[in-house]
């Protein structure tokens, strides 16, 4: 682990997600569950409880404000900000009780430089730190495979992606298969991890994805919107996280290639 200023924010962010897991983990009450946007979109108080204590306590110790999924929104990504998704894949929460994180950013000037992803049940602390590396509960993850393409992976993408992309089904039947796990922040890691090829989403939000983005890229996983177009992680738009062959090849057979 490298000994930086940016390494004494991530300790800082890295003990507030752990408590943050732990309130995740370990309800005081019973949980009430709001839906927002659907039936489907769902928030609980403790989605609310987490992102109130890391805003307080982020603040406390670093004089940077925080945007957040659920109350606490800057006014610009100008200077450090912290971004939280409190809890992502709160259905899951509530529903299937796996595969929920915790994900924590900092960013400089709308880039991601910390990143924490934690993935609750799995007791897994995913870690970044821009050009220093990324880790798996403090061990150094590796590059992930530059040269195989998606033919030789697993893709995680969802219905709606299915739905929209007709070329996604040529692409989905011509690789390992598909997966979908519910949490944009976890199944980006999966990729950086090196278990999928690639992960297809046409809508994150920014605290969905901007501590896994940079997971993704310390790992050697390119990152960009769907049509190959860079990533700007303040604004909400698709996302293709990739192995960098498998990118390649998913923006030719995706976008460019003529019907
Ligand atoms: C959602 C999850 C889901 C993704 C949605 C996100 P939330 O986040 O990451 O997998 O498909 O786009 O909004 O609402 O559970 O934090
Ligand atoms: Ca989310
Ligand atoms: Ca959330």
């Amino acid at each position: 682990m490298p000994d930086s200023e940016l390494k004494h924010l991530l300790d800082i962010g890295l003990r507030a997600v752990t408590e943050a897991a732990d309130m995740a983990l370990h309800p005081q009450e019973k949980l009430h569950i709001e839906t927002k946007s659907s039936r489907n979109d769902v928030v609980t108080q403790i989605d609310k409880s987490i992102e109130e204590l890391l805003a307080h306590v982020l603040y406390e110790a670093t004089g940077y404000p925080l945007h957040g999924e659920e109350k606490h929104s800057t006014q610009s990504f100008q200077g450090r900000v912290w971004v939280l998704d409190p809890i992502d894949g709160t259905m899951n929460y509530v529903a299937t009780h796996r595969d929920y994180a915790v994900s924590l950013a900092l960013c400089e000037d709308g880039i991601p430089v910390v990143g924490i992803v934690a993935d609750v049940t799995a007791g897994k602390y995913y870690t970044a730190i821009k050009g220093e590396g990324a880790w798996c509960n403090g061990k150094a993850l590796p590059k992930v495979e530059p040269l195989l393409s998606y033919t030789e992976s697993v893709i995680i993408t969802d219905l709606k992606e299915i739905v929209a992309l007709s070329r996604l089904v040529d692409v989905i039947r011509d690789s390992r298969g598909h997966r979908r796990y519910g949490a944009a922040a976890l199944e980006c890691v999966e990729v950086a991890a090196g278990r999928a090829g690639a992960f297809v989403h046409l809508m994150v939000s920014p605290w969905d994805i901007a501590a896994a983005v940079l997971i993704c890229e310390e790992c050697g996983v390119k990152v960009t919107r769907l049509d190959g177009t860079p990533m700007d992680i303040c604004s909400p738009g698709s996302i293709l996280a990739a192995w960098p062959q498998a990118h390649r090849d998913l923006v030719n057979k995706l976008i460019c290639e003529p019907l």
